[in-house]
C-alpha cells in the first residue's frame, strides 16, 4: 500500500539544531528516520541577536527570514538524498520555523523561516505558521506538541504524562479515561539555563550529562528567589520562552541576593530549579499513579532526570523510546503529524491546553 510521508522540521529554543523527521500516517503514525543539521554559528548569533529588542530590526528580520528558509530547504533536501523511500510519497513538509519572540500576553508570537523559499527549493508542499491562529483564537499559541502526544502516547488505562525537556519545558497529561480532557502546559526553564550559564563560563554549548552542576552546591537561597518569578505558580494555560527565561534575569536575582555564589554552585542551583518547577507542575496535578514519559534532549542529563525521578510522584519512569518514539525527534514528528492535520483538514490544537476557544486547522498551505 502507497502510504503518505510527512516531514517535520524543528529548531527549537536551545538552537542546537534543525531536526528532520519522517513519518508515515495511514490509520497510525509511524517513525520513518530522523537527522539533525547544524546550525552555522553566525546563523546562531542571528537569530539569538533577534530575540532580544535591538536597532534595524526589520531589515535584520527579513533577511534571516529567507536565510533560514534555505537553511531548511538545504536541511530537507540533504535528508531526503538518503531517504528510504519513494520521496513521491511525501505530502507535505511541517515547518516550525525559529521562534525569535513570543509574546501571548500580547497577542503575538513570530517564527521565522520563509516557507515560500522551502517550497520553492524542495519542490515539496510546505505548511508553516502553526502557532498564530491558536493565539488569534485566544489561545497560547502553545505548547502545540500536546495533541500528537494525545494522538501517539495516550494509554486507555493508565494514566500518563509526558515531559519535554527542550529549551523550556512542558508536560502534557493523558488520562487514561478518555472522556476526561487533555490538558498540559509549558512549566519553565527546561535547558535554556544550564545552557546560558556553562556556555558564559566555559564557552561549551551544554552541561554534558549534568556533570559540572552535579559538582557544585546548591544555593538555597538563591533557589527560593529564582522560585518566587510569579510564572510558576500562575494558572495554565501558559508557555513561555527566551523573553521570560535568559542571562540577564538570572543575573538580576543573583545580583539582588547580595551574596557571593561561586559559578559551580549557581550551575547546580540552576539544575535544581529546573528540576522543582517541574515536579512542583506534576506534583500538583491529581493524575493517580501516572506513568512519567520524559522526551527532548534533556533525557541526556542524567543527574536533572535523576533529581526528577526523586521529585515527582510516579508509578513508572521511562523516555518515550518505551512507547516507540525516541526522545530526541518527538518534537520533529510532532510537526510532521502538524502538517498532516493541515493537508487533511483537521484541527491541530487542543483548546484545553492552549486556551484557545476551539480547535482549529492550524497553518498556512505553500504549495509545491
Ligand atoms: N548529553 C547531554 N547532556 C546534557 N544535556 C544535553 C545533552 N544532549 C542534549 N542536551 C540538552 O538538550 C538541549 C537540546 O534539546 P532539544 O533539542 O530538545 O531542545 P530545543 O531544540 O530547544 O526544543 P524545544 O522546542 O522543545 O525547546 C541542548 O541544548 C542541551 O542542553
Ligand atoms: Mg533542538
Amino acid at each position: 500500500m502507497k502510504a503518505d510521508i510527512y516531514i517535520g522540521v524543528m529548531s527549537g529554543t536551545s538552537l542546537d539544531g534543525i531536526d528532520v523527521a519522517a513519518v508515515r500516517i495511514d490509520e497510525k503514525l509511524s517513525f520513518i528516520k530522523a537527522q539533525c543539521f547544524t546550525i552555522p554559528e553566525k546563523v546562531r548569533q542571528d537569530i539569538l541577536g533577534l530575540t532580544q529588542p535591538a536597532d534595524n530590526e526589520i531589515e535584520k528580520l527579513g533577511r534571516l527570514d529567507i536565510e533560514l528558509g534555505h537553511l531548511f530547504a538545504d536541511s530537507i533536501n540533504q535528508f531526503l538524498q538518503s531517504a528510504p523511500f519513494d520521496t513521491r510519497q511525501i505530502v507535505a513538509v511541517g515547518c516550525h520555523g525559529q521562534t525569535v519572540r513570543h509574546r501571548p500576553e500580547a497577542g503575538f508570537t513570530l517564527q521565522i523561516g520563509d516557507p515560500n523559499t522551502i517550497a520553492e527549493t524542495t519542490k515539496l508542499t510546505v505548511t508553516a505558521d502553526f502557532r498564530r491562529r491558536d493565539i488569534a483564537a485566544g489561545g497560547q499559541g502553545a505548547p502545540l506538541v500536546p495533541a500528537f502526544h494525545n494522538n501517539v502516547f495516550r494509554s486507555a488505562d493508565k494514566n500518563r504524562i509526558i515531559l519535554n525537556i527542550g529549551g523550556m519545558s512542558n508536560i502534557t497529561l493523558l488520562p487514561a479515561d478518555n472522556s476526561k480532557a487533555v490538558t498540559g502546559y509549558d512549566t519553565g526553564p527546561g535547558n535554556i539555563l544550564l545552557d546560558a550559564w556553562i556556555n558564559k563560563h566555559y564557552g561549551t554549548s551544554y552541561d554534558k550529562a549534568g556533570q559540572w552542576a552535579a559538582s557544585g552546591q546548591v544555593n538555597q537561597e538563591l533557589l527560593q528567589q529564582l522560585l518566587s518569578l510569579p510564572f510558576f505558580t500562575e494558572a495554565p494555560p501558559k508557555s513561555t520562552g527566551r523573553e521570560q527565561f535568559h542571562l540577564d534575569w538570572l543575573e538580576q536575582v543573583i545580583h539582588n541576593s547580595h551574596q557571593h555564589v561561586s559559578a559551580v554552585d549557581i550551575q547546580a542551583t540552576l539544575l535544581e530549579l529546573t528540576a522543582q518547577s517541574i515536579a512542583a507542575a506534576i506534583n500538583a496535578e491529581n493524575l493517580t499513579k501516572p506513568e512519567l514519559y520524559i522526551c527532548g534532549g534533556g533525557v541526556h542529563n542524567n543527574v536533572l532526570t535523576a533529581r526528577l525521578s526523586s521529585l515527582v510522584k510516579h508509578s513508572h519512569i521511562g523516555t518515550t523510546e518505551e512507547l516507540g518514539l525516541h526522545p530526541d525527534w518527538v518534537e520533529a514528528a510532532a510537526f510532521g503529524w502538524l502538517a498532516h492535520q493541515t493537508i487533511k483538514h483537521l484541527p491541530g490544537n487542543l483548546p484545553s491546553v492552549t486556551g484557545a476557544a476551539q480547535e482549529r486547522i492550524l497553518g498556512g498551505i505553500y504549495q509545491a
